[in-house]
């Protein structure tokens, strides 16, 4: 996957971009033929920048994803990534003989960390998603929230510059939701990190997001976005969040009547 770099002024190489979509389709074979999932979609992520890509199911925002990724080829089109991304999904995918700790390890060691500086460094991650002192447990002892938890913290321990996350709490209960958005919300701007983000939630792409990307259906194409101006901080349930998230369903719902998939 290539990385663009621009020169600055004074010599220095600064990356212009987190990740560059540029005019990406996708189709799949289908029964009747090529069925066309995504079509002409450009979207750029700014370094830091925390971008929701919202649609109904089966739009296509898994896929788009994965292409970002680097899991699959787009059809037409370009993408390009500052560096190689960190993935996060609904399903932890820990491994579960392995400690919350280990399995932080272990994303490390393929990360190239020396053996020596492990340890700490899973300690500080395990630290920083609030799970101090779990370094031991096994992933049956932890809930839901605590495996996204952990999760996340081996996500970060890639320490990628791009993370991509696909529906990562939509499994967990409300008030665990809840708690876990001021979490990422916390860690991306302690980070820096640049953060894609796919919900098929409204309010939880308004809660998190600086933009909100909708995706059209049949084919999934950008239909509109909206910048997020309200200040973080937010709760899922505060008045301008509310707001929003009513103005982004209508639209939502207009391209699920246009495409008569509902
Ligand atoms: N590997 C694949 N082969 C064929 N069709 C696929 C494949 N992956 C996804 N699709 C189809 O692409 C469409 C979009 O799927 P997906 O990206 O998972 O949607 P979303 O994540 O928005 O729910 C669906 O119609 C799905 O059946
Ligand atoms: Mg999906």
């Amino acid at each position: 996957m290539a990385t663009t770099l621009a020169k600055a002024a004074d010599g220095t190489q600064s990356v212009d971009h987190a990740a560059r979509i540029e005019h990406v389709s996708k189709s799949f074979a289908g029964p009747a033929g090529p069925q066309l999932v995504l079509d002409d979609i450009s979207l750029d992520v700014a370094p830091g920048e925390f971008v929701t890509l919202l649609g109904a199911s089966g739009c296509g925002k898994s896929t788009l994803l994965n292409l970002v990724a680097g899991l699959d080829a787009p059809s037409a089109g370009e993408i390009s990534t500052d560096g190689r991304p960190a993935l996060m999904f609904q399903e932890h995918a820990l491994f579960p003989w392995l400690t919350a700790g280990k399995n932080i390890e272990l994303a490390l060691k393929l990360g190239g960390v020396p053996k020596n500086d492990r340890r700490d460094r899973a300690e500080e991650l395990l630290e920083l998603v609030r799970l101090k002192g779990s370094y031991g447990k096994r992933v049956h002892e932890l809930s839901g929230g605590m495996r996204q938890r952990v999760a996340l913290a081996r996500a970060l321990a890639q320490d990628a510059r791009l993370l991509l996350m696909d529906e990562p709490f939509a499994a967990l209960d409300a008030i665990t939701r809840d708690v876990l958005h001021d979490e990422l919300t916390r860690i991306w701007a302690e980070t820096g990190l640049s953060v894609l983000f796919v919900t098929h939630n409204v309010r939880e792409a308004v809660r998190l997001a600086q933009r909100v990307v909708l995706l059209s259906s049949r084919p999934g194409r950008v239909a509109r976005e909206w910048t997020v101006g309200i200040p973080q901080p937010r709760r899922i349930e505060d008045a301008p969040v509310a707001e929003l998230s009513l103005e982004i369903t209508e639209v939502l719902r207009g391209e699920i009547r246009r495409h008569g998939q509902h």
